[in-house]
């Protein structure tokens, strides 16, 4: 069981003869289930796009997608499964928030798909403690006047209330001060877990996709076009910059050091505690 997307494009103008107009070209991978993915590629390389693939919302013009036992083509027509299946966190996901209330637009999901009231009540207040959002403290309120780190909040669990088993997140911590950026990665991690959700999250954010990702993908110009573990993408610091992106901090920092001829290791993704110790043991150098 997994996903399996088969040289899957899609062209938003199928018109113009020009490559610029493509969003995603001919895109294969394969995800095992209750994997963490990363996605990340410089802007308009297809990444939404391809997202967007993951839940129907677009069908692919050439190619399939098999999620489990559902298939996705140009002709698939019962989308309410895989919409269940497959929950979408957007960019600025609080902008579709409408309701009065925080509880009603949580709850607009799963009355939607026709569950009993106890059944949507008990997904309501399971979402919102994943979230942790106090469930009496935050029901009554009006989502307008929630901080922006809540409201983004509440529009997540608006999705996860409907049960996925697939989640995307689409730069699920864009515009948030760094502190609530933090918290909500972690929040988000958890809930990867507990749930054992699969998950695919886009990022501009290098570091965050290093500790997210258990695998990623690198696009451009609407291709996959690196793929690996962070450790091994995050390696290739020379066809990243050629794309366009960053790398972790941890790798910025190899480099200087190694510049500067302090470092003589290799150049590689690490964490921040395994920097310090990269750190320490150069002072220690130094001072002997
Ligand atoms: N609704 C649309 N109509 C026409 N072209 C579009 C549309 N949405 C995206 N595109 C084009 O498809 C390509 C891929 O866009 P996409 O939004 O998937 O990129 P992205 O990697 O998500 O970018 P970003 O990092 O800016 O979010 C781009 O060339 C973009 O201009
Ligand atoms: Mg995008």
């Amino acid at each position: 069981m997994g996903i399996i997307l088969d040289k899957i494009s899609y062209k938003y103008d199928i018109e113009d003869k020009e490559l610029s107009s493509f969003g995603i070209f001919d895109i294969s991978l394969q995800v095992e289930s209750g994997k963490a993915i990363g996605i990340i590629g410089h802007t308009g390389s297809g990444k939404s796009t391809l997202m967007q693939h993951l839940n129907a919302l677009l069908l692919p013009q050439k190619g399939q997608i098999k999620i489990d036992d559902y298939i996705i083509n140009n002709k698939s027509k019962n989308l309410k499964d895989i919409r269940k299946k497959v929950g979408m966190v957007f960019q600025y996901p609080e902008d579709q928030l409408f309701e009065e209330t925080v509880f009603k637009d949580i709850a607009f999901g799963p009355k939607n798909i026709g569950l009993k009231e106890q059944e949507i009540e008990a997904a309501v207040k399971r979402a919102m403690a994943d979230l942790e959002l106090d469930y009496e403290e935050y029901k009554d309120r009006s989502p307008y006047e929630l901080s922006g780190g809540q409201k983004r909040k509440v529009a997540i669990a608006t999705v996860i209330a409907m049960d996925p088993d697939v989640l995307v997140l689409d730069e699920p911590t864009a515009g948030l001060d760094p502190k609530s950026k933090k918290d909500l990665l972690a929040l988000l991690f958890k809930i990867k877990e507990t749930r054992k959700l699969t998950v695919f999250f886009v990022s501009h954010n290098m570091d965050d996709i290093y500790l997210f990702s258990e695998y990623i993908y690198v696009m451009s110009q609407g291709k996959i076009v690196m793929e690996g573990s962070g450790l091994e993408v995050f390696s290739k610091t020379t066809e990243l910059r050629e794309l366009g992106l960053g790398v972790p901090f941890s790798v910025e920092v190899l480099e200087d050091l190694k510049k500067q001829g302090l470092y003589r290791g290799e150049i590689k993704a690490i964490d921040l505690k395994e920097l310090a110790e990269v750190i320490f043991n150069l002072l220690g150098d130094k001072n002997d």
